[in-house]
């Protein structure tokens, strides 16, 4: 498996990897649009073909990853495109890598918290303020679980 970061190239079939993952060009949390087509991130190839992609934005001194996805779980591929883009936040100088998740997302809740991560904040029924913007987002998630809250998750870097 081969990580590289997203250049230009790459875009097309990254954008054609997002709409497939998710839909949709454009995410909605806490009540802000992201369009996650030209967002930063790395990408995780094998003989040509993606098969992981995390996308992040720098702000200040701090990272915010905004999606992760593995098309090959269980094989190390999320826990590597996690550890580039810490990484990625050490050199930019961040003090901090957070993300957004929500309440049913148990798998992210696990995965990230055995990797150094922490809940911090719930802003609880935000996910029903995103369906004011964005009336596709499903009620109910995974297992089965109402989608409400919003989790923040950060590790401190640094
Ligand atoms: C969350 C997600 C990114 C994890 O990706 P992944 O590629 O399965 O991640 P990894 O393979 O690195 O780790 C998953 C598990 O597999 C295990 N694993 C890793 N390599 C392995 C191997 N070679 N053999 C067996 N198990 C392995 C890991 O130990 C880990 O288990 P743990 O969490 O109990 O430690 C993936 O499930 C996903 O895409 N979910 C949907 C989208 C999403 O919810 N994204 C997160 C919200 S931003």
């Amino acid at each position: 498996m081969e990580i590289k970061r997203i250049d230009q190239a790459d875009r097309a079939y990254v954008d054609e990897f997002i709409l497939q993952q998710w839909y949709t060009m454009e995410m909605v949390v806490h009540g802000e649009r992201i369009d996650l087509g030209s967002a930063d991130g790395r990408i995780a190839c094998e003989e040509g073909e993606i098969v992981g992609l995390i996308t992040y934005r720098v702000s200040g001194d701090e990272m915010e990853i905004l999606s992760l996805d593995s098309l090959k779980e269980n094989r190390g591929i999320g826990s590597r495109l996690l550890g580039e883009a810490v990484e990625e936040a050490r050199r930019a100088g961040c003090a901090r890598v957070m993300l957004i998740t929500t309440n049913d997302n148990l798998r992210a809740l696990r995965f990230y918290q055995k990797r150094g991560f922490d809940m911090v904040r719930i802003y609880r029924n935000a996910v029903d303020e995103s369906r004011k913007i964005k009336p596709e987002i499903p009620l109910i998630g995974d297992h089965g679980i109402p989608i409400k809250h919003e989790i923040e998750m950060e590790m401190k870097i640094g």
